[in-house]
């Protein structure tokens, strides 16, 4: 049987990291075989996109760019790990995947989600993840949680472009049933005993 495919999706500070720990965890106590990764990157070449990505550089980065270079590093990672690794039963457990374009590329920098849907279809064909939990905070209160951490381009975006990015997801959720939103602002504990919850739930639905 080919595996499934689980995203994580969270704005900045919400536990993504520690929350992906929870996801992987739940999978191996479920006796399930996992493969964690993370986009954009992933494999050697998408590695390098992320690079360059999350780099600061001495000209305006284009959105459409921006965006093709995510898709660029999206299809080197599916066809070189996850598909195969679907394809011969395991798990993959994905930090980020397409919804992050949806909100990031769409509803962040504004590019029409018509582009993004047209190289969701030619650059991913069918795959789509069976599971995606979105880790849902108010960006203010995400910002002041990383306040500490060095930023890269990305993450040094104005406060409105973050609250656009959390709009998009939340509009991508009440759209696709692939997606659930986890309250992220209360404490820690709480958000990564929903997490599991939804996981379990999840791979008590697929035996
Ligand atoms: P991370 O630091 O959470 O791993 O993600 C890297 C950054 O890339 C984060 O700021 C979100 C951004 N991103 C996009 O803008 N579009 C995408 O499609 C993906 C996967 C990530």
């Amino acid at each position: 049987m080919s595996g499934r495919f689980i995203t994580l999706e969270g704005s900045e500070g919400a536990g993504k990291s520690t929350n992906l720990e929870v996801v992987c965890k739940t999978l191996v106590q479920a006796g399930i075989d996992v493969y964690r990764t993370r986009e954009p990157g992933g494999t050697p070449l998408a590695e390098a996109l992320r690079k360059l990505l999350l780099a600061e550089w001495d000209e305006t980065v284009d959105g459409v760019a921006e965006l093709l270079l995510m898709f660029a590093a999206r299809r080197q990672h599916l066809v070189n790990e996850i598909e195969p690794r679907l394809a011969a039963g395991q798990w993959v457990v994905c930090d980020r995947f397409t919804d992050a374009t949806f909100a990031y590329q769409g509803y962040g920098r504004g590019l029409p989600l018509s582009y993004i849907e047209a190289l969701e279809s030619w650059v991913q064909e069918s795959r789509r993840p069976d599971l995606s939990l979105y880790l849902d905070l108010d960006p203010k209160i995400g910002r002041a949680r990383i306040a500490d951490r060095v930023q890269d381009r990305l993450e040094r975006e104005e406060l409105m472009f973050f609250e656009a990015v959390r709009q998009g997801y939340l509009a991508r959720a009440r759209e696709q049933s692939h997606m659930h939103v986890i309250d992220a602002s209360v404490p820690l504990a709480e958000v990564s005993a929903a997490v599991a919850g939804v996981v379990q739930t999840f791979v008590a639905s697929q035996t």
